[in-house]
């Protein structure tokens, strides 16, 4: 293997340390301990695991973890007044809504209702508006966490061709939004795109977020290019395995994110700074102030 190994796990245990540094100095400011409020409905296995970590992960970065677990029947207008009860309680900062919400439940609405100044996966129109317009406020956690890897491996992105492989709201989008922010090119692949490969071969670095175990060949990756696989996929077998074929991919990239031990930690890290960003946002202003 040729390429450097960016240590998510790492890079997230040092993020942490240091939300829990801030989340002490707002508890000693404040009088408490900054609050998040993770809602799950139903019992998706996957996500249940997320909820969990991310609950774990609070608790042990000195934030106070609000669960609301409600069942697969919940409807719509039931988590709407759930999610508006979080947006008046003074000790939730931060409101996570975990995806994906059962058929039948609009999670556009649902997302649309969180207080934006709440709104820690920064999924909220008004989040991803400010970031397009380069005013970030809460950024959403894995691109946010893809930046910071990035950063704390010297990867200076500007000027850097950067391509983005899916589309999605959660990723796809505010990934190349803030590779643009970090003033990269960036270019957006996704099922309308005529010539992926040849967009990835001519990319210095890799944002792979399409879901799908293997999608990017290693052979289509540029010789030393900066290589980050959103992917989390579990095979038949039962391992995890990325986006990206890891093995033929690090043999020619300059730096690769394993799966697991990549971008999943770093988005739970990047999730209690949000936490701790948006207390201290709030704390800063009066009341009911957008
Ligand atoms: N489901 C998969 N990823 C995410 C995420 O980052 N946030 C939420 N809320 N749900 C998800």
């Amino acid at each position: 293997m040729g390429a450097v190994l960016l240590d998510g796990k790492a890079v997230a245990a040092k993020v942490r340390a240091e939300v829990a540094q801030r989340a002490a100095q707002f508890a000693a400011r404040h009088g408490r301990r900054p609050g998040l409020a993770v809602v799950q409905v139903g019992a998706d296995p996957a996500s249940s695991v997320y909820v969990r970590n991310k609950r774990r992960s609070s608790l042990e970065a000195g934030i106070e973890s609000i669960a609301h677990d409600l069942p697969p029947s919940t409807s719509e207008a039931e988590i709407l007044a759930l999610v508006s009860a979080l947006n008046h309680d003074e000790r939730v900062d931060g409101i996570l809504v975990q995806l994906p919400l059962p058929k039948g439940v609009n999670a556009d609405r649902v997302m649309d209702a969180v207080d934006p100044l709440k709104d820690v996966d920064g999924f909220h129109p008004v989040n991803t508006g400010l970031l397009a317009q380069k005013r970030p406020r809460l950024r959403p956690c894995t691109p946010y966490g893809v930046i910071r890897l990035a950063q704390e491996y010297g990867i200076a992105l500007t000027g850097l061709r950067a391509t983005v492989v899916g589309a999605s709201n959660i990723v796809g989008r505010p990934m190349a939004l803030e590779l643009l922010l970090a003033r990269a090119t960036v270019t957006v692949c996704h099922t309308g795109t005529r010539d992926l490969r040849g967009e990835v071969e001519r990319a210095e670095l890799v944002v792979a977020a399409v879901g799908k175990p293997g999608f990017v060949p290693g052979e289509w990756i540029r010789p030393g290019a900066a290589v980050f696989d959103v992917g989390i996929n579990r095979t038949d077998a039962g391992n995890l395995v990325g986006d990206v074929e890891f093995e033929s991919a690090a043999a020619r990239a300059g730096w690769i994110t394993p799966v697991p031990g990549g971008l999943g930690p770093m988005t739970i890290a990047m999730l209690l700074s949000n936490a701790v960003d948006a207390a201290f946002y709030r704390a800063g202003r009066a009341p009911g102030a957008g």
